[in-house]
C-alpha cells in the first residue's frame, strides 16, 4: 500500500483541499506536514461547505485517521476553533492525532508577525499575520515551546516564563507595545491541553507502524512549492517546506518510503501576498478569471492575484519534488476564453531562458513569454472523461502533460467531489 504525497505546485490555493479529499477515499491515514493556521482549504460536499486551516481535510472521510504531524505549527486557540466548528458541523474530532513534537504558535508570535508586517512598510511581505515565520524562527533558534511541553503543565510554565521575560521586553522596547502575563495565557492554554492530551501522539511512530501494517497514507501539503522558504521566491515565501521533501521532515518517514507525488496546480496561476509573478494579468482577463475562480482567500478573504499558467514554474516544480502525477484544478474556469497563453519562457534583460530561477530579485526583472493556444467556449463541469472534454481543452491538458513531463491522473472540474476525472 502506497504512501502518497499531495503537494501544492504553485503559490498555493490549489484545491489540495479537494484533491486530498478525492484520493482519501482510498487512503486510511491523511497526515498533514508542514505550515499552520495560514492554511486554508475550502471543501465542498453536497450542499455543505468546510473550512480547513490547521485539520487535515481527510477528517471528512469517517474511515480515516487524521494527524497533524510534527512539522505543523500549531495555534491552539484556533485549531480548538477548527474542531468545535466542525463538531457543529456534524464531524467527529476525537479521531484526530497531534504529533508531541509540533511546535506552538502562541500570542507573541500573531503579534510580532502583525507588528513586523507594518514595520516593513512598502517591503511588506503580505503574510497572513498568523504568526507563522515567528513561530518557525523561534523553533529554529531553539526556544520554542511545543505541544509535548503544554501536556505538561510545570513544564509549560517554566518554558513560557522563560519566553515571556524575552518576548516582554521586545514587545515594550522594539514595538512599543504592552506585555503579555503569563498567567492569562497559562490559565487559556492548560484548559485547551487538558481537552487535547488524549489526542497527542508520537507521530512518526505511528506513521512508521500503520506503514509496516500495510496502510495507505496520504501527506497533506499546504502551501506550495514557489512558497518553500528554501526553493521558493525568497523572501516571498512562507517559513516552512512545503515540497515533498518536506513531508519528510514533517512527519518523520524515510524518503525512501514515498511512493506517489501529487503535484497540485490550477490551470492557471494565482498569487496571494507580495512578491514576483511573470504571467500576472492585470486587465479584464484576469477580472473573468478571479469572478469564476472565486479567488478570494479562505484565510483572509483578500483577493488572489490571477494570470496564465506558468509552465517554466512548474516544470520547475516537478523538478524540485519529482511528482510522478498531476492533478490539474479549475480547468471549467477557463470556459468562455478565446485564446489561452501558456508561458513558456521568460526574457529577463533581453535574452531568453526557459529555466526557473526562483530569486525574487531576478525573477523581478523576467517578463513571460508566451505560447498562445486555442480556448473553448463551453461549459465543461458536467464531463466526466477527459475524451468528453472539448478538444481544445484536451489539447491544452496534452501541452501541459508534454512540457512538464509528468502524467495528468486527476482533473478537476468543480469544487464538488463528482466534479472530478481520475485514472
Ligand atoms: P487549497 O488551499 O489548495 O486547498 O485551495 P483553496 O481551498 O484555498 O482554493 C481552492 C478553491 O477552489 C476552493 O474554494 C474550492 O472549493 C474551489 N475548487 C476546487 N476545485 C475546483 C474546480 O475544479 N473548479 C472550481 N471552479 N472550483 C474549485
Ligand atoms: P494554502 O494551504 C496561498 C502566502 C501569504 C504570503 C506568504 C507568507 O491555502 O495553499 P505566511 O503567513 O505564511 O508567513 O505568509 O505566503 N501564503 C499562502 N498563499 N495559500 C496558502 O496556503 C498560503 N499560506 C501562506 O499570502 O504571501
Ligand atoms: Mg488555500
Amino acid at each position: 500500500m502506497p504512501v502518497q504525497v499531495v503537494v501544492g505546485a504553485q503559490w498555493g490555493d490549489e484545491a489540495k483541499g479537494k484533491v486530498v479529499d478525492y484520493l482519501a477515499r482510498s487512503a486510511d491515514i491523511v497526515a498533514r506536514y508542514a505550515g499552520g493556521n495560514n492554511a486554508g482549504h475550502t471543501i465542498c460536499v453536497g450542499d455543505q461547505v468546510f473550512k480547513f486551516h490547521t485539520v487535515p481535510c481527510g477528517i471528512l472521510r469517517e474511515h480515516i485517521t487524521p494527524v497533524i504531524a510534527d512539522g505543523v505549527v500549531l495555534d491552539i486557540r484556533s485549531l480548538i476553533g477548527e474542531m468545535n466548528t466542525l463538531e457543529s458541523q456534524g464531524i467527529d474530532t476525537t479521531r484526530l492525532r497531534i504529533g508531541k513534537a509540533a511546535h506552538l504558535n502562541l500570542p507573541y508570535h500573531l503579534l510580532m508577525d502583525e507588528m513586523e508586517e507594518t514595520r516593513r512598510g512598502a517591503a511588506k511581505l503580505g503574510t497572513t499575520k498568523r504568526g507563522i515565520g515567528p513561530t518557525y524562527a523561534d523553533k529554529a533558534a531553539r526556544v520554542g515551546l511545543r505541544f509535548g511541553d503544554l501536556l505538561e503543565p510545570s513544564r509549560f510554565r517554566a518554558r513560557l516564563q522563560r519566553a515571556l521575560d524575552y518576548k516582554n521586553v521586545l514587545l515594550g522596547h522594539v514595538y512599543q507595545a504592552s506585555p503579555l502575563h503569563l498567567d492569562a495565557i497559562l490559565d487559556e492554554y492548560l484548559l485547551y491541553g487538558e481537552r487535547l492530551k488524549p489526542l497527542a501522539v508520537h507521530a512518526p511512530n505511528l506513521l512508521s507502524e500503520a506503514r509496516q501494517a500495510g496502510k495507505t497514507i496520504l501527506m497533506e501539503g499546504a502551501q506550495g512549492t514557489l512558497l518553500d522558504l528554501d526553493y521558493g521566491t525568497y523572501p516571498y515565501v512562507t517559513s516552512s517546506h512545503p515540497i515533498a521533501a518536506g513531508a519528510c521532515l514533517g512527519t518523520g518517514l524515510g524518503p525512501r518510503h514515498l511512493d506517489e507525488i501529487w503535484g497540485v496546480a490550477k490551470a492557471y496561476s494565482t498569487r496571494v501576498g507580495e512578491g514576483p509573478f511573470p504571467s500576472e494579468l492585470t486587465d479584464e482577463r484576469g477580472d473573468y478569471i478571479r469572478e469564476r475562480g472565486k479567488e478570494y482567500g479562505t484565510t483572509t478573504g483578500r483577493a488572489r492575484r490571477c494570470g496564465w499558467l506558468d509552465l517554466v514554474a512548474l516544470r520547475y516544480s516537478a523538478q524540485v519534488n519529482s511528482f510522478t502525477a498531476l492533478a490539474i484544478t479549475l480547468l471549467d474556469v477557463l470556459s468562455g476564453l478565446d485564446e489561452l497563453f501558456v508561458c513558456v519562457a521568460y526574457r529577463c534583460h533581453g535574452e531568453q531562458v526557459s529555466v526557473f530561477d526562483p530569486d525574487a530579485f531576478v525573477l523581478t526583472e523576467c517578463e513571460a513569454v508566451y505560447e498562445r493556444l486555442p480556448g473553448w467556449k463551453e461549459e465543461i463541469d458536467h464531463c466526466r472523461r477527459r475524451e468528453d472534454l472539448p478538444v481544445n481543452a484536451q489539447n491544452y491538458l496534452q501541452f501541459i502533460e508534454s512540457f512538464v513531463d509528468a502524467p495528468i491522473r486527476l482533473i478537476s472540474l468543480g469544487p464538488e467531489r463528482e466534479q472530478t476525472i481520475f485514472s
